[in-house]
């Protein structure tokens, strides 16, 4: 989606912000652009694609500046193109926006009425024109301040001025922005990987604050302009440098590294001395919670619902799971004893946010399950369960899900420990099942030669089911996400007991069935369910655990069997074969694995 970069310093920046607007690219976009101040001019180079194609233009150009903004959109208002894409400027100022302006038609025919002219589809544009009107008879700051005022809708925003040529303005409300702290030089990036790269030194706008940056100071303002401080925070170094390695994608890459960051979260909250789980500060004591709501979109969403059947299953609790977008405009009866989860791999989700924010203005009880922890939705929700999978880049999550799963996991099995719902005999068995979760997963990784074999199967098709009951059926929801995602196939998840519903009327001849069929205490059920869909037709590929009984069924077409361990963890060895059946179906259609058509990492748009 969107991002943001800005420079002020005493250097040339245009490498630098291309540098930095290439490690915004995992965030999914169709246009890129950059705006520099030489001269007392404003000058821009913008293209429809990638980062690449920009930078091959700008070698034509010479764009020269020590001042500059540049930016990747993802469309919302118009289509992408040059230009709509971003800078969008006037002879006076230069403006990079990330989010939706509600009232951009309203504003736009007010500022036509009054001479502008504009040039884009985008809602981006008055934001443009309005500055340049309020700075015919306002000083800066008021301008900026009016113009805030104006806009109804999500933004952040990062704007150069003709006349200023060391002042950067950031605003944000809605759109997470972070500004960095350099030597002789200062930043301005949508996310905390925009600044990775120039610095680890960074702060965060709050809502509806904005900043004025130039290269030897930063100055922060609340929403009526009142000059505010704010804590310099340092970012770990560890993530600075993470790349494809010898990886073809980064997908593959983060595939083949969820043994090692599935074994980093278990040492994170596994005392494996005294048989513990640690999650330490909880702030609330286990009686006063009664239910809980767990909230998320995409992936995110379906490991949610994977949780829901874990506690369901382990505790007493009540447990309900929503889609974000759909929660933030329901009515909904808050409730004291409730706790609100709220999962996001980004932390910067626009919907989870608002979700989040409604609970908190209800001053309900939130806790985040995020990876990354300066993210907005960490640093505003209560509690915070970090996933510690290190960078996810390609758009389509893979060991943020296995991680998001295993952090609910987790604290699953602590809230039934301390509700006592669990005895402890059996809270530690299922820590010490945990124990071998990282190698079981690796063992995983080997049914990728079967997998390559069938993939083609996948390839050139009208459609394809994947089914699950009980704990497969939320796996069943993210193997069909995945083909869609990347492999652009249209695939159903289904609970393989609902089928006879309706969706049976789509088998026919050929078409390919992926059914989920662990042995669990669902096992039996769910190969009754194959039977239906073999019996039409359905070129069945099961997947299941290696046991001492055989399957007893004919006329499966291929059969993937991954390890054995406790039924709780049988869904983390189920997803494996289904984040590589949909990594080598996009990989044999040529399709560009880390950014796929339309998507975008970090949604930051409702
Ligand atoms: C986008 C991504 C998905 C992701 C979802 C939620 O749609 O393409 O891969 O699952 O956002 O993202 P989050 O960062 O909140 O987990």
């Amino acid at each position: 989606m969107c991002g943001i970069v800005g420079i002020t310093s005493n250097k040339q920046v245009t490498s630098t912000i291309i540098n930095s607007l290439k490690k915004l690219e995992y965030r999914g976009y169709d246009s890129a652009g950059i705006a520099t101040l030489n001269n007392g001019f404003i000058n821009e180079v913008k293209c429809e694609g990638r980062v690449d194609t920009l930078e091959k233009n700008l070698s034509q150009t010479n764009l020269k500046g020590t001042i500059g903004i540049g930016h990747v959109r993802w469309a919302t208002h118009g289509i992408p193109s040059t230009i709509n894409a971003h800078p969008h400027s006037s002879e006076k100022v230069s403006v990079v926006h990330n989010g939706i302006i509600e009232n951009s038609t309203i504003l736009k025919k007010y500022l036509i009425k009054k001479g502008h002219i504009f040039k884009s589809q985008t809602d981006t544009e008055v934001i443009v024109h309005l500055i340049t009107e309020y700075l015919k008879k306002n000083n800066l700051k008021k301008s900026i301040l009016k113009m805030l005022k104006k806009l109804h809708g999500s933004f952040a925003l990062g704007i150069i001025f003709k006349d200023q040529p060391d002042l950067i303005i950031g605003a944000r409300r809605g759109s997470p922005l972070a500004v960095g702290y350099g030597p002789n030089e200062n930043y301005l990036g949508s996310d905390s990987y925009a600044l990775k790269s120039m610095t680890n030194k960074i702060s965060y706008l709050n809502d509806g604050e904005f900043c004025i940056i130039k290269k030897d100071q930063i100055e922060f303002f609340d929403s009526n302009g009142k000059k505010i401080n704010k804590k310099i925070l340092q970012l770990s170094s560890t993530e600075n440098n993470y790349d494809k390695g010898e990886y073809k994608h980064y997908m593959a890459k983060e595939i083949e590294e969820q043994p090692l960051t599935i074994k980093n979260c278990v040492n994170e909250y596994i005392d494996k001395i005294n048989s513990n789980i640690n999650i330490f500060n909880f702030p609330w004591k286990s009686e006063e919670i009664n239910s809980i709501l767990l909230i998320g979109c995409g992936t995110a969403y379906h490991s949610c619902l994977m949780a829901k059947y874990w506690f369901e299953q382990i505790t007493t609790l009540n447990v309900n799971v929503d889609i974000a977008s759909e929660f933030r405009y329901r009515k909904n009866n808050f409730k004291k004893d409730t706790m609100y989860i709220f999962v996001s791999q980004s932390g910067e989700t626009a919907d989870t946010y608002a979700a989040l924010d409604l609970c908190n203005k209800n001053n309900m009880k939130t806790c985040s399950v995020v990876n990354v922890v300066e993210s907005s939705i960490a640093r505003e929700s209560k509690f915070v369960l970090p996933i510690h999978c290190g960078p996810e880049i390609g758009v389509a999550s893979t060991k943020a899900f296995l991680g998001q799963m295993l952090v609910l996991y987790i604290l699953c099995l602590k809230l039934s420990y301390m509700r006592k719902d669990i005895n402890k005999k059996k809270y530690l068995e299922k820590i010490n099942s945990l124990l071998s979760l990282s190698k079981l997963v690796k063992l995983s990784l080997e049914t990728e030669s079967k997998i390559q074999l069938v993939c083609s199967s996948f390839v050139n098709i009208k459609g394809c089911m994947f089914l699950g009951r009980g704990y497969s059926f939320p796996i069943a929801l993210e193997g069909a996400l995945k083909l869609k995602e990347l492999a652009y196939v249209h695939a159903e998840g289904y609970p393989a007991g609902e089928m006879k519903h309706g969706p049976l009327a789509l088998i026919e001849e050929g078409m390919p069935v992926v059914v989920l069929a662990p042995r669990d205490h669902y096992y039996k059920k769910t190969m009754s369910n194959m039977q239906e869909v073999i019996a039409r037709g359905a070129k069945v590929l099961l997947i299941t655990n290696k046991n001492k009984d055989e399957v007893h069924s004919e006329n499966i077409w291929e059969k993937i069997e991954v390890e054995n361990t406790s039924e709780d963890l049988l869904p983390f060895l189920i997803t494996i074969p289904l984040q590589k059946l949909a990594y080598h179906s996009a990989n044999k259609k040529g399709y560009d694995i880390d950014k796929p058509r339309n998507l975008a990492k970090s949604v930051t748009v409702e």
